[in-house]
């Protein structure tokens, strides 16, 4: 038990870990919470600084997700294995060390999503390019894939149902904003610059 909640612990921190946060400070010394959406992550971070930051930012952000899943397989079963990548996604929106206000998780669903079962995450990356692709709205893409989790873990048991439910409830909260602009029809769509939240 104590060790399950070490690895807990662990990848909570993890997750707080922001690249966003640490990438656009070294890059353009700016708090990229301040610029664009006001999110800490890929998207915001490739709609202020680039291609590139953005792209150390998904990688970062991914790797953290598989860390914590590879820290709960090292020192607990199955179940500190689903909390783990849980605790970094939550680690990573909603961040200590950096006053509670991180991001929305994707790129850290993504990795925890791939270490966890690369098929099923497969099928909801390429879904998710796919509605990016089409209607050029990151957050749609990101909101649908994730959405599509719980469906598709129900396949491997209820305990993965669960898990898969509590990343698709985690994304759809913090991506509360975006579902109001994609509504009111005022959503960036990839390759603006314009939005300040
Ligand atoms: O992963 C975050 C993305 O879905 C939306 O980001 O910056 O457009 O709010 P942003």
């Amino acid at each position: 038990m104590f060790m399950k909640s070490v690895a807990i612990l662990i990848s909570y921190l993890i997750g707080n870990f922001s690249t966003s946060m640490i990438v656009s400070k070294l890059w353009a010394n700016i708090d990229i919470r301040k610029h664009g959406s006001g999110n800490a992550g890929s998207t915001n971070v490739l709609r202020t600084l680039g291609f590139k930051p953005a792209l150390i930012t998904f990688i970062g952000d991914a790797l953290k997700g598989m860390l914590a899943v590879w820290i709960g397989g090292k020192l607990g079963g199955e179940d500190t294995v689903l909390l783990c990548g849980i605790a970094a996604i939550i680690g990573h929106n909603w961040p200590l060390l950096f006053g509670f206000k991180g991001g929305k998780g994707i790129a850290t669903s993504i990795g925890v999503g791939i270490a966890v079962n690369p098929i099923v995450a497969f099928i909801c990356i390429v879904i998710g390019i796919m509605i990016v692709v089409k209607t050029k709205y990151v957050s749609l893409g990101s909101i649908t894939a994730i959405s599509l989790l719980p469906i598709l873990f129900i396949f491997s048991g209820f305990k993965y149902f669960v898990f898969g439910l509590v990343l698709a409830l985690m994304a759809i909260f913090q991506h509360r904003q975006n579902i109001q602009r994609l509504l009111s029809g005022t959503e960036s769509k990839i390759g603006q610059k314009s939005r300040t939240r």
